[in-house]
């Protein structure tokens, strides 16, 4: 039996970048030998061991054969007579089809060095129309390697598996794991170009791809082309995951024909439904869609639309889910570390509602319960009116 380094790390220490997992694929062996090696076999059908002592993964050189489409739909065929180049042709990208041995060599049967030299992200084979999720790691490859571009034949493949709805075939939750990692790279504004131009986004997200398919003359064609800066400098200013996708979906309304108030906030729930999105990115891309708006005239607002606008946003229970939401909308308005006094001033208003005592105005009015809720309200209001006029002294 023997044993290799594959994938990603091989790919990421050619690249001189530190390394984090290793997948090891295993040549020449029978569960059984593994077993008896002292491995532990992870699930029921897949040829997966955990190391004795490091806990890696070892994965019996395996080819895959398809049954179906979509994600779900392999049947896989590991033996021992399975060589290292079988198992090597059947992955996605040159650059992590190689294999490093236990002398150190690098096995290299795709020229993956060579696209790594080039910083080119190339099929191995057709194998990888098999699996529609290697779209989308691509995709998220191209926001983390900022400098690779795609090669004009792994653009196709690409294009024709977007358009023979191989990508409608996508489960769910890895639509969100490589969209929600590929948001959390360097420059997901690579993602979202990849998946829009060999036609995956329109399939995926056709909310968002609708924002490309505006006529130029129409008020709304430059929002595509803003929204990727946004994103960019999200990532640059090191934003959370809920507040990167919040910028992504902030004004997926644009896309729309005749865009309504309240269009934006249902078409991110649409989407969230969709592709399951977690409650904590949903609820935070909810408010930013609904209420940025409304944030960026903050100077406008009265103390009374102020406290309206906490009480929107249930900021008395989530005060830190409405600061996250004022980052947010501060990158949609004018970037994310330009000066945006709409925070501050939204942050020191919000501090000093928060300051009433709700408590002791309920206990004030315990024998008249009803009137409790307007009585916060406008303890609250006051006080961010008095904030206000500190603030201008
Ligand atoms: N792989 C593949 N097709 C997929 C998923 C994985 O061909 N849909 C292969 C690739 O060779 C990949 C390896 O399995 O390099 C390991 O996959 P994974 O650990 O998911 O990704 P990495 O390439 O290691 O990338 P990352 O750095 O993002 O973990």
């Amino acid at each position: 039996m023997r044993s290799y380094i594959v994938g990603g790390a091989v790919r990421d220490e050619l690249l001189g970048l530190p390394v984090q997992d290793h997948d090891h694929v295993v040549v020449g062996a029978t569960p059984e030998e593994m077993m008896a090696a002292g491995y532990t076999p992870v699930g029921k059908d897949f040829p997966v061991f955990l190391h004795p002592s490091t806990h890696e993964e070892y994965a019996l050189a395996r080819t895959e054969r398809k049954t179906a489409p979509g994600y779900k739909g392999f049947v896989f065929h590991a033996d021992e007579n399975v060589t290292l180049e079988q198992d090597l042709v059947r992955r996605d990208l040159t650059i992590n089809a190689m294999a490093k041995a236990e002398d150190g060599s690098i096995i290299d049967p795709f020229n993956g060095r060579r696209d790594l030299q080039q910083r080119i992200f190339r099929h191995v084979s057709d194998a990888f129309a098999e699996d529609p999720v290697r779209i989308l790691r691509l995709a998220r490859f191209a926001a983390r390697f900022t400098d690779f571009r795609v090669a004009p034949e792994t653009h196709a493949l690409m294009r024709r598996m977007a358009e023979e709805g191989e990508v409608d075939a996508l489960v769910p939750e890895r639509v969100w794991q490589e969209i929600s990692r590929g948001l959390m790279e360097a420059r997901p504004s690579r993602m979202i170009e990849v998946l829009r131009d060999c036609g995956a986004l329109a399939r995926i997200l056709p909310e968002l791809a609708a924002l490309w398919r505006m006529p130029a003359s129409a008020p709304q064609a430059a929002a595509g082309a803003r929204l990727l800066c946004m994103l960019d400098d999200a990532a640059q200013a090191g934003l959370d995951l809920p507040q990167r996708f919040a910028v992504l979906t902030y004004d997926l309304s644009a896309g729309a024909v005749s865009p309504q108030e309240d269009a934006a906030a249902a078409l991110v729930d649409a989407v969230c439904k969709r592709i399951k999105v977690p409650t904590d990115c949903r609820d935070l891309a909810r408010i930013t869609a609904r209420e940025h708006r409304h944030v960026a005239r903050a100077g406008t607002l009265s103390a009374e639309d102020k406290v309206a606008l906490f009480e929107r946003c249930d900021a008395f229970r989530k005060p830190q889910r409405f600061i996250d939401m004022l980052q947010a909308a501060a990158c949609i308005h004018g970037g994310a570390q330009a000066a945006f006094p709409q925070r501050d001033d939204l942050t020191s208003a919000l501090e000093a509602a928060r300051g009433v005592d709700a408590g002791a105005v309920a206990r004030q009015l315990a024998e008249r319960v009803k009137e409790i809720p307007g009585a916060v309200h406008r303890a609250r209001v006051a006080a961010v009116e008095a904030v206000a006029a500190q603030r201008q002294r």
